[in-house]
């Protein structure tokens, strides 16, 4: 199969869809690989590196004339694909679905990861949570860097500086590696959830659960995701959350709805009662923000809080978080492949559930239901 791996054209995207080592295992499996010039630069990937491990570097045209064509995102304007194409990527498709239906009628077959079920055949392809992995741990990090306080406790000559308080709203897959991160550094983490299996795992990760008297959603009825919880509940969320808030130094939330704008879990007032040097990282800024001053895309000061709502925090680990993605890319293309060849499987629960748009429709149930 000609597999064909586009330079990324999105404002601030800095990944690529596969690097030398995977490409070199690709190749070794019979397959033909097309990386546009420049692709991997700006994730640290040369044209040089690609060549050695046996791809081809040309020019844009024939990247996406391929067989395959595996995209971190998608930029403006949006590819001219065949009939014959087939893509995949991460591609938003519930956040932008007029772009699909663009997309659908080109009479490609589109796969999106937003799409992959999450269950543990689909570990190996799921790139949500490779990437969410990149952005929780980078979340921590930029909330450390731009907070006025050393994480860790520091005993010196010049007396003891007690740890920071670090509070990760959103404990899934990003929350909990945000959790990870701030605990190595030497910070006290408390996070929440309104997912029941959250509290557990936040547990284990030595930061404690905020229990606040909201029911807590079994998950495992949603197919790993959160649901939409009522306005009273809502509200209730937030002033449980709000001395919590209030104590932080560093504030990471993560908490998404896939498809859905982000819940409100810090309001303006909340931001003004937090004290002046702390910072709020909201990593659910590109779905409207967590925090009611987000500026998706900037960072803001507003009463003294940092309010860091950049976009772009995964490709500010571009080399690892590409690693990530390349490897979920490999083990998709395992799918739709037989002997090197391309074979789509829609007997396959991953191919199925993955496809967006295939014979010029939307095949998505939950598309097809919004059109
Ligand atoms: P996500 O990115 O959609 O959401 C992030 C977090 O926000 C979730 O934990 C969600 O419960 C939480 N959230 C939503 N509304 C909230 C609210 N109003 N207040 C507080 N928190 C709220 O979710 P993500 O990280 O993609 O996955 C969530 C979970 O799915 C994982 O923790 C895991 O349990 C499960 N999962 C299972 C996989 C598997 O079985 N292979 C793979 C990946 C995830």
């Amino acid at each position: 199969m000609r597999i064909g791996i586009p330079r990324q054209t999105a404002p601030g995207e800095r990944r690529v869809a596969l690097t030398p080592d995977v490409t070199r295992k690709l190749v070794d499996g019979g397959h033909t690989v097309i990386v546009e010039s420049d692709a991997g630069r700006r994730a640290g990937f040369t044209d040089d590196e690609y060549r050695d491990a046996g791809g081809e570097v040309g020019p844009a045209a024939e990247a996406w004339s391929a067989d395959f064509v595996a995209t971190v995102t998608l930029g403006d304007p949006l590819p001219d694909l065949g009939p014959d194409a087939v893509l995949l990527g991460l591609l938003r498709p519930f956040d932008e679905p007029d772009r699909m239906r663009r997309l659908a009628e080109t009479g490609a077959t589109i796969f999106a990861f937003e799409a992959v079920p999450r269950t543990t055949r689909a570990q190996t392809v799921d790139a949500l949570s490779s990437q969410a992995t990149a952005a929780g741990y980078q979340a921590a990090l930029e909330g450390a860097t731009a907070a006025d306080r050393f994480l860790p406790m520091l005993t010196t000559a010049a007396g003891t500086i007690p740890p920071a308080k670090v509070l990760v709203l959103g404990a899934g897959v990003a929350g909990l590696q945000a959790i990870a991160t701030a605990r190595r550094l030497g910070a006290i983490v408390a996070a929440f959830d309104v997912r029941a299996a959250a509290a557990e795992q936040v547990e284990s990760l030595g930061a404690s659960f905020i229990d606040l008297d909201v029911e807590r959603q079994d998950e495992t009825q949603t197919g790993g995701y959160a649901r939409e919880v009522a306005d009273d509940t809502q509200r209730r969320i937030m002033d449980g959350l709000a001395p919590h808030v209030a104590a932080a130094d560093v504030v990471v939330t993560t908490a998404a709805i896939p498809g859905r704008p982000a819940p409100r879990l810090i309001s303006k007032a909340m931001v003004e009662a937090m004290r002046p040097g702390s910072v709020i990282v909201d990593l659910a800024a590109t779905t409207g923000g967590n925090c009611e001053v987000t500026r998706p895309g900037e960072t803001i000061v507003h009463g003294g809080v940092t309010i860091v709502g950049d976009t772009d925090l995964v490709s500010r680990v571009a080399h690892d978080a590409s690693r990530m993605l390349a490897r979920n890319v490999a083990s998709f293309i395992d799918l739709i492949t037989d002997d090197g060849s391309l074979r789509l499987d829609f007997d396959d629960d991953i191919v199925a559930e993955a496809c967006i748009a295939r014979d010029g429709q939307i095949v998505h149930p939950r598309l097809v239901q919004e059109g």
